[in-house]
């Protein structure tokens, strides 16, 4: 195992390589003015939109917004991680990468989070060998073939198999001298509570890996072939796995969810493999626990911010658990969330192997809003006597008074109105008053998720609306001088003079010119060395590839008129909000007060949201 390769080793390899050749060996490329184009390998496409630069080293799809060096190329599209790419292109041009221990200072010691995802990569090909070689592993594969899942499934998810032993899996890495603090790290053996040593957690399981974006191995499901319970053993969380932060089946399905624009969640294994074995790839499960904002925030990521999620559950009880919590987190009914509850007794895996694709695709077609799917279940679960009907209307209140677009509350309280025969302006009277208390503050507190899927019944927003233009400016000048260092290094130097990053409202773009900055140290402001790499960040790879691989002249004069810009633009916003605030505190005016602070928020939202956009590949900018 490599744990070692010095920072000037990676410097040289990136100087001797050349994107155009590693990428060429999977995407016919062709000249097109100062760049090469070619179909995008990280969506499909029938016109390219896949640039790469030569001068820059850099590649960029301004159709899915993949982008980076020519290790991120490598680790996207083979699934290697950071040093694999680097040894994959170190053999390539036969440079030597073989590590003196001793080589003291600037030593890049490959991370434990690294180390640890080289052993869960080794424990995969493990269990995916014991599946394959006969004996045990026999029983495992015709318990999937019972399950109805194909070999290519087996393949493309790479399950495998535990045997029933308590120390093949430690046996097999201790025979490579690796450190069991290391397996255990990675959650794959337990300390024993009695003796000495450790013993393997996964034994006579089929094995799930679990991956995550980039297709490194993060943790491991594994279910058991009989009644025994536990069912299902997951990994723990570890440095790597985040239970709230991964899906399942994520890594495959993100192009399809990208094209689609559309993601379906289900919440088990089988089903994930069933939906994908019956073409609907586009589709990812969560891992035992519920849908988090976290998820939320990543699956948008890629489905765009008009994208849609299906939810699928196996009970009108989860579905409405799930419904409930998905207004909390899909920004409060901004997101175009639907659920679709399966008869009692079914799960999308059991469904679509008793009625098939038709009958699942009908019944997603049929598939409510999470809103209309609260109102039925309240009518279900008060019934429309006028007792029923008064709790109906205190529930969905609530709910509707949190949805910030006025139309879609509108329509909602139509529909409401219908379902229960209240006519429809006492329903809006209720809101309206439900939403004077949101504006008198009474429901103002600090859990409040995301305010600015308020800003349509807050008083804030008129005065919000010029803040927004504000800070679309803001972040503009922020991208701009990040794409300068990137081009026109020589004025890094005056950027760290006048602590401009520090002035960044965009959080990311701040840290990638604090990365760049760091970078530049290491490599002499030696321009094609200047690109920094962020190991297992699509987002920030993307957004350093865009703004270098866009073509623009640079000269001193300019890059100062930029910075001055910044800089006025910086002072002046600081000296109205923080001073406006200041002045109404002292004036003890409460009413502007109140509106200056809702005002901060909003901007500290559209500083989200835009970076939520930056996240989402399409609309990069
Ligand atoms: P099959 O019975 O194999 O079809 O699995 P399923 O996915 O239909 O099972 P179920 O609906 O019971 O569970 C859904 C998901 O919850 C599973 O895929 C697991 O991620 C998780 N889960 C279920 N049972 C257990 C358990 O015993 N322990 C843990 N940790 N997770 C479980
Ligand atoms: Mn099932």
């Amino acid at each position: 195992m490599v744990l070692f390769i010095p920072e000037e080793k990676i410097i040289e390899i990136k100087n001797t390589a050349d994107i155009i050749d590693i990428i060429s060996e999977s995407v016919l490329l062709k000249k097109s003015g100062r760049n090469h184009l070619g179909l995008c390998p990280f969506h499909s496409e029938k016109t390219p939109s896949f640039t790469v630069s030569y001068e820059k080293q850099v590649f960029y799809c301004f159709g899915c917004g993949a982008g980076g060096n020519i290790f991120v190329y490598l680790m996207r599209k083979e699934g290697f991680t950071f040093p694999e790419a680097v040894k994959y292109v170190a053999e390539k041009y036969g440079i030597d990468i073989t590590v003196e221990k001793t080589s003291p200072g600037k030593i890049n010691k490959i991370s434990e989070k690294d180390n640890i995802l080289l052993i869960n990569k080794q424990a995969m090909d493990f269990f995916k060998g014991c599946l394959f070689s006969g004996g045990s592993g026999n029983r495992a594969l015709s318990y999937l073939t019972k399950r109805k899942i194909t070999e290519k499934i087996i393949r493309d998810y790479q399950l495998g198999f535990a045997p029933d032993s308590w120390n093949v899996l430690i046996n097999f890495f201790t025979k490579q001298n690796v450190s069991t603090s290391l397996i255990e790290k990675a959650g794959l053996i337990i300390r024993k509570n009695k003796s000495e040593g450790f013993y393997d957690r996964f034994r006579n399981r089929i094995i799930f890996p679990i991956f995550d974006m980039n297709s490194k191995v993060i943790g491991f499901g594994g279910r058991v072939m009989d009644d025994s319970l536990p069912k299902y053993l997951n990994s723990p969380e570890t440095i790597v796995f985040n239970k709230s932060q991964s899906l399942y089946g994520l890594n495959i399905a993100k192009n399809d969810c990208r094209i689609s624009e559309t993601v379906f969640i289900v919440e088990g294994y089988f089903d994930l493999l069933s939906l994908h074995k019956n073409g609907i790839k586009n589709s990812v499960a969560t891992l035992g626990t519920s849908i988090s904002s976290e998820h939320v925030k990543i699956l948008r990521s890629i489905i765009g911010k008009d994208g849609k999620f299906i939810l699928v559950y196996d009970s009108d009880e989860a579905g409405i658990k799930a419904a409930q919590r998905s207004i909390e987190i899909f920004d409060k009914g901004f997101a175009d969330a639907r659920i679709l509850v399966l008869p009692a007794g079914y799960d999308p895996d059991s469904y679509l192997i008793e009625f098939g694709l038709e009958a699942f695709k009908n019944a997603v077609s049929c598939a409510q809003s999470t809103v209309s799917f609260l109102m039925d279940s309240a009518i279900i679960n008060y019934g429309l006597s006028v007792e029923g009907k008064i709790r109906i209307i205190s529930e969905l209140v609530k709910i509707l008074s949190s949805i910030g677009d006025k139309v879609a509350r509108a329509l909602y309280v139509r529909e409401l109105s219908e379902k229960i025969y209240i006519d429809e302006a006492a329903l809006h009277e209720r809101i309206m008053e439900a939403l004077s208390d949101i504006k008198q503050g009474k429901f103002i507190n600090k859990s409040d998720p995301d305010p600015v899927s308020n800003k349509n019944n807050v008083k804030g927003y008129e005065l919000g609306n010029t803040m927004q233009e504000e800070q679309q400016k803001r972040s503009r000048l922020e991208r701009q001088i990040i794409a300068m260092m990137l081009q026109f290094p020589e004025m890094v130097p005056e950027i760290i003079k006048r602590d401009l990053l520090n002035g960044f409202t965009d959080d990311v773009l701040k840290s990638i010119g604090y990365a760049i900055i760091e970078h530049i140290n290491l490599s002499e402001t030696n321009s094609e060395n200047i690109m920094p790499l962020f190991d297992g960040d699509d987002v920030k790879n993307s957004i350093v590839a865009f703004l270098s691989i866009k073509d623009e002249a640079w000269d001193r004069k300019s890059c100062l008129r930029l910075i001055t810009q910044f800089e006025f633009i910086y002072k002046r916003n600081k000296d109205t909000s923080t001073n406006k605030i200041k002045e109404a505190e002292e004036t003890k005016d409460d009413k502007l007060l109140l509106e200056l602070l809702r005002e901060k928020q909003i901007q500290a939202a559209n500083k989200k949201t835009s970076r939520l956009k930056a996240l989402g590949g399409k609309t990069l900018w």
